[in-house]
């Protein structure tokens, strides 16, 4: 059986050219996730960075980071919260708008998922421009909560997410291209 790393893993993930527009490397995510054994050790090292840190809620965005955001929610007694793109969530929400490429885009958080005694961690399985983890930041902040993280499976380092994303709040992504 093959040992089970970090370049396995990084390995397991399957790389599309041209998808969904011509130049762009598509990070396929579904190659390392239907894999047993790489869920397993992808869920147990993300987990075992954020033990002891009192972790009370995971903050899951639709729709790749609900994924690995329950399990993590599992592994570390946290609950989880989704954060789901406009008009799916049923109660009160706060809106948040980002930049895309071309135009805007929107996410929504129910107005009562967190409170301001919650130690937060973000979670999506990748970080790309950060605009989307920008706008999920900006919404955990409306509830004034003690603590933020952010967690991604893969950082793509040469599109520079990470500087977009506010010095104060820890990231750490377990997988980087
Ligand atoms: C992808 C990915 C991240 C986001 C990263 O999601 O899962 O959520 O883009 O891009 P950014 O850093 O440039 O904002 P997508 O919006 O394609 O939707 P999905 O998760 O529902 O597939
Ligand atoms: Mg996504």
């Amino acid at each position: 059986m093959t040992k089970i790393n970090l370049d396995v893993v990084q390995a397991s993930i399957r790389n599309i050219p041209d998808f969904p527009k011509p130049g762009i490397q598509f990070k396929d995510v579904t190659t390392a996730f239907k894999q047993p054994e790489l869920m397993q050790f992808i869920v147990k090292e993300t987990a075992n960075h954020y033990r002891d840190l009192g972790i009370t809620r995971i903050v899951g965005v639709e729709s790749r980071g609900f994924i690995l955001g329950t399990a993590l929610a599992y592994e570390l007694n946290a609950g989880f919260v989704p954060v789901r793109k406009p008009g799916k969530l049923p109660a009160e929400t706060y809106k948040q708008s980002y930049e895309l490429e071309y135009g805007t885009d929107t996410l929504e958080m129910h107005t009562d998922a967190l409170s301001s005694e919650d130690v937060v961690l973000i979670h999506d399985d990748l970080l790309a421009t950060g605009g989307t983890v920008g706008a999920t930041i900006d919404l955990v902040r409306k509830f004034g909560v003690k603590k933020i993280f952010v967690n991604f499976f893969v950082e793509l380092d040469f599109l520079k997410g990470r500087e977009k994303i506010d010095e104060q709040v820890p990231v750490w992504s377990l997988i980087h291209f």
